[in-house]
């Protein structure tokens, strides 16, 4: 497999606050370029990159920098907002770019600042992560003593400053709109949309929110060009993904990988394939609010245009393989229990949606589950999936509807009393 490096070429090679380090290993080229371009034309590149979003929910982010770009500066500041929370359970990449490459981060949103005329940045970073914070600000720090942030950017008379808030460990505030809500110091509920963060983002003015490996890809396209970035990945899927490998795998750990490459090279080439001699049950994508399947889809390829065509989604880059010894009920509680843990509560889908499907779940696994609540947990979920008020109560049942659709026989075996695993909590409650 074709060993592609645009964010982790840097990673362990460099000191990661030192701005010589990162001079000589090619960075804030893309910054210098970028500031003799005109911001259309830097859009442009963006936009021909196909690079989409890489939080969760893969927004084309040359679309979303043109509508932020269209807002007059009449409206008030530009906020750049960088979405470092990295709350999605298996997702652990960003981490990766922040701890090792901060200053390819900072490029990236200088790059957007200039595009956007913006003063303050803020990189909302996940409060478990405070070495990382650290990190951060020393990098931010030597960015400034050497002229790429700060007063006077490289000369040009712009000005533009950078702040790492720290989160409090709530996964709700990795939704953009409770992100800026936590950065303004209230609780990290979401808001209503419209408006939408781009006209009314922090202190209600125009933001752009992305997240750190959105931004950390910018100057390599900025200086190499979006053509040369598409070209790395599929017809629909700019550059690179970091991807992150999980579970019942021999080598767990970030991966970098070119779009095309399919899920069975990542596990079974990169990962070293199932532990211990094991076989798949099945591969969770994109986090915990992310699509369960079996083997029959690891050929698919990573691509957002692939992936959709078989009604899965990239969502973080999360992979968390499980292999046969697991129950499927089992495994589905203890994801039920961390969204009934981080629901806000603030709409009652959510709030008591992810409890009653909970509560089914705990009784298929102790044998007392029927039919009606096969059916009743189908109903819940499309519920949960139309009403919810935010992306968090919307998604939680998804890897239970896969579930249920790629293992209907083994729910149907609980009703039966039995689970064919023989050693989830069935057994256990009866002897
Ligand atoms: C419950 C919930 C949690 C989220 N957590 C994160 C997160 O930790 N990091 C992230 O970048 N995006 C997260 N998102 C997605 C963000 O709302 C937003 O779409 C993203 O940060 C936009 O950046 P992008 O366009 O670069 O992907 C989350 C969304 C929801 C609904
Ligand atoms: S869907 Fe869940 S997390 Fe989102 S607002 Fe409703 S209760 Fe809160």
């Amino acid at each position: 497999m074709e060993n592609t490096k645009i964010l982790s070429y840097r990673f362990d090679r460099i000191k990661p606050d030192s701005v010589e380090d990162y001079l000589a290993a090619g960075g804030y080229a893309g910054l210098k370029k970028a500031i003799t371009m005109n911001p259309e034309d830097i859009i442009e590149e963006i936009k021909t990159a196909q690079l989409f979003g890489r939080g969760g929910a893969a927004y084309p982010t040359g679309i979303k920098w043109e509508q932020a770009y269209a807002i007059p500066l009449e409206k008030g500041l530009k906020y750049m907002v960088c979405n470092a929370d990295e709350g999605e359970p298996g997702t652990f990449k960003d981490r990766d770019i922040m701890a090792k490459d901060p200053l390819m981060l900072i490029e990236g949103m200088t790059i957007g600042a200039f595009i956007f005329g913006a003063k303050e940045g803020f990189i909302y970073c996940r409060g478990e992560y405070p070495a990382i914070q650290r990190t951060l600000r020393s990098a931010i720090e030597s960015a400034k003593k050497a002229g790429f942030l700060g007063e006077n950017i490289l000369g040009t008379g712009w000005n533009f400053d950078i702040q790492v808030v720290s989160g409090a460990g709530a996964y709700v505030c990795g939704e953009n709109t409770a992100l800026v809500e936590s950065i303004e110091g209230k609780t990290g509920r979401p808001r209503r949309k419209p408006p939408y963060i781009k006209n009314a983002g922090l202190n209600m003015m125009p933001t752009v929110l992305n997240n750190v490996e959105t931004y950390a890809c910018i100057p390599w396209i900025v200086r190499e060009g979006g053509e040369r970035f598409l070209s790395i990945g599929t017809e629909y899927s700019g550059g690179t993904k970091l991807m992150c490998l999980s579970g019942n795998v021999v080598r767990r750990g970030v991966y970098e990988v070119p779009f095309g490459t399919t899920l069975r090279e990542l596990v079974e080439d990169l990962g070293g394939g199932i532990a211990e001699g094991r076989k798949l049950k099945f591969v969770h994508l994109g986090g915990s609010s992310g699509s369960c399947f079996p083997e029959s889809l690891l050929d698919t390829k990573i691509c957002y245009h692939d992936l959709k065509k078989n009604s899965l989604s990239l969502g973080s880059g999360a992979v968390l393989v499980v292999d046969d010894r697991q129950c499927v009920v089992d495994y589905l509680k203890a994801v039920m229990e961390f969204f009934v843990e981080e629901s806000c509560g603030k709409c009652t889908p959510c709030r008591e949606g992810n409890q009653r499907i909970l509560e089914i779940l705990e009784k298929l696994s102790e044998g007392r589950g029927t039919t009606e609540d096969l059916k009743r947990v189908k109903s819940l979920s499309q519920t949960m999936k139309n009403t919810s008020f935010c992306g968090l109560g919307q998604s939680a049942p998804v890897p239970v509807t896969t579930l249920l659709k790629h293992f209907a026989d083994e729910f149907e075996a609980h009703v039966q009393g039995k689970c064919p695993c023989g050693k989830c909590s069935m057994q256990r409650v009866r002897g």
